[in-house]
């Protein structure tokens, strides 16, 4: 393997880089078909310069923010609408309670994609690709080639809805909790979609007439306990691309938000998910809610295992066009976007990588 280690120092700057051929030491790591856990596998000690990014610029906020929990099973609707509304609006980020998935399915889910990451090397192998047509893609950094710094994190990504693969088709030794717990974000999303809706002063069934909640991906997570956690990320900052995230994540945390330019943490908290608000539904909300950038930080501890469940029809091919919705703008709040299909748009955001420099909501900007 021709990875190699740079100077502990090299992050200071750029023109610290020795000249070297990345495309060449990618593709070295690539081709092992085996993730960033295959390189702690190896007792590996330092950092690959792949991985190693440019210092953070934007500070840690000093007094973190608590984000919002919302208790989903309130019997005051019209208190819940308002909260989502609030923390959509203000933060693009809360978490929920009480919203109908039980601790032994979260806690299932976790193991179900533990039990993936620690199967034999050779069998992961075979979920291995860069082909995003297929129905379970394993890899690490999925826009590798295409961006400064690769992440400190092995991910796969399987389609959920509304076309799921055939179960043999899934991981054997997760596809049963995979599909157990898909069902419940599905039926989760009907609700926040709904509650989201009415806080736009929409009908409820709105968002998802709009089959805004009939798109499921899900991409389970694992950042391996990294040596030099300073040098790299588990996650560059961005936003996300589809309608609406659930995530799931362990006890070990590192998922940071961007908020009034400062970072804040969003501890686990137990049984909670987070939920975040996509590029989509800023768009097709005319910039009302907010697609806000986050990042997960890389740590000593680990591994760490999220599942990020993104409504939005991934690799459907859907004709459907979406555009601010007609009831949200008006004379004085004309529309901020033009239309796209989602298949366009997620196309355009995978060819740009997380972090393409600019926000890619940008590209739908009138
Ligand atoms: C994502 C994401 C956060 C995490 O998948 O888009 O932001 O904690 N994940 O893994
Ligand atoms: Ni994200």
């Amino acid at each position: 393997m021709i990875i190699t280690t740079n100077m502990a120092n090299a992050k200071s700057t750029t023109s610290t880089f020795k000249p070297y051929d990345r495309i060449a030491e990618l593709k070295a790591f690539d081709l092992t078909k085996s993730g960033v856990q295959g390189l702690v596998d190896a007792g590996i000690q330092q950092v690959p310069r792949i991985f190693i990014n440019q210092p953070e610029t934007i500070p840690k906020a000093s007094t973190p923010l608590e984000l919002p929990v919302i208790d989903l099973g309130s019997t005051d609707k019209a208190s819940t609408v308002e909260k989502i509304r609030e923390a959509s609006e203000k933060i693009g980020f809360f978490q929920v309670v009480n919203h109908g998935i039980p601790l032994s399915v979260m806690n299932g889910m976790i193991q179900g994609v533990r039990r993936f990451y620690e199967q034999d090397a050779e069998i992961k192998k075979r979920f291995y690709t860069r082909d995003a047509s297929r129905a379970v893609v394993y890899n690490s950094n999925f826009d590798l080639y295409r961006t400064p710094a690769a992440n400190w994190r092995d991910t796969f990504l399987s389609i959920m809805a509304p076309s799921p693969p055939p179960p043999e088709e899934l991981p054997e030794v997760c596809r049963d909790i995979q599909i157990e717990y898909s069902n419940h974000v599905l039926k989760l999303g009907g609700l926040l979609f709904q509650l989201i809706s009415e806080g736009l002063g929409l009908e409820p069934n709105h968002l998802g007439d709009l089959d805004c909640d009939k798109g499921l991906a899900m991409l389970a997570h694992w950042y391996p306990a990294c040596p030099q956690p300073d040098l790299t990320m588990g996650a560059t900052k961005h936003t996300d691309s589809g309608f609406l995230s659930v995530l799931l994540q362990d006890e070990i945390g590192g998922l940071q938000i961007l908020h009034q330019n400062q970072w804040i943490d969003v501890p686990p908290t137990l049984g909670a998910l987070v939920i975040n608000i996509g590029d989509l539904l800023q768009m097709i909300s005319n910039d009302k809610l907010k697609s806000v950038e986050h990042k997960v930080v890389a740590n000593e501890k680990g591994p760490r295992v999220s599942v990020a469940c993104f409504f939005s029809s991934y690799t459907a091919a859907s004709t459907k066009v979406y555009g601010p919705i007609k009831e949200l703008v008006s004379d004085v709040n004309p529309p901020k976007y033009r239309q796209t299909t989602v298949h366009d748009y997620t196309q355009y955001s995978y060819s740009k990588g997380l972090d393409g420099g600019v926000p890619r909501l940008l590209h739908l900007k009138l």
